[in-house]
């Protein structure tokens, strides 16, 4: 079974799928740390966004494993822990423009349809619910306020030594979210029948129940 999470930048999917899927016993899939590896592949091969024949030959050597670690996801890439580096500003200002590749989505979509065949799955993402698995049995679309959504990822930029103010993080959500909702292939948008969830003033707790509850119902 596939519970297929979307929604735009920081509105509150991974923290949710994450819950969700340990709470059910299912696999976690986290697919935007997918695209978040093949731009750290780029930037450390000083792979250039147009050069498709060596993008290809990255895509053709890498191999990411998403590794459940004692309750935490841990992203490994070609062997090398990766955790943490794709979460660094570097790779958030490029990932937009690498995901919108035709290439690079053909590569992790084949991926990310692989590894839900062996497992039952939560997976979160831009085109899960539309491109990915448009017959998944739940799909969710997850909003929030973009200030609220800038606050979230202050934190998590904090957690990694990184200080970025609300105003230049608001910036950064938007630019994203216009880039990845207006992109030619799989852009980011709701399914018809996907369930609208706003998290701006949901706890996490509250996030995962409204699902859960779905879910089982
Ligand atoms: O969820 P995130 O911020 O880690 O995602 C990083 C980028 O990856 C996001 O800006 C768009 C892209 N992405 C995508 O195109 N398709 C997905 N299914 C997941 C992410």
């Amino acid at each position: 079974m596939i519970i297929a999470i979307d929604g735009p930048a920081a509105s509150g999917k991974s923290i949710s799928a994450k819950i969700v899927a340990e709470q059910l016993g299912f696999t976690y899939l986290d697919t935007g740390a997918m695209y978040r590896c093949v731009t750290l592949a780029m930037i450390n091969a000083g792979a250039d966004i147009s050069d498709s024949k060596h993008i290809n030959a990255l895509l053709d050597d890498l191999k990411i494993d998403l590794v459940n670690n004692d309750g935490q996801l841990q992203i490994m890439m070609n062997n090398t822990d990766v955790t943490d580096n794709i979460r660094t500003m570097e790779v958030t200002e490029n990932v937009s423009a690498v995901s919108a590749l035709k290439n690079v989505r053909d590569s992790m979509v084949k991926m990310q349809r692989e590894i839900a065949s062996k497992t039952n799955c939560v997976m979160e993402g831009r085109d899960i619910g539309t491109v990915v698995f448009p017959e998944a049995k739940y799909k969710f679309f997850l909003t929030s306020d973009v200030k609220e959504r800038a606050r979230r990822r202050q934190r998590d930029l904090l957690a990694l030594g990184e200080k970025k103010s609300i105003e230049d993080l608001v910036e950064d959500i938007q630019r994203r979210d216009a880039y990845d909702s207006t992109r030619e292939l799989s852009p980011l948008r709701k399914a018809e029948d996907a369930i609208e969830i706003d998290t701006t003033d949901l706890t996490i707790d509250g996030q995962v129940s409204k699902i859960i509850e779905i879910v089982n119902a």
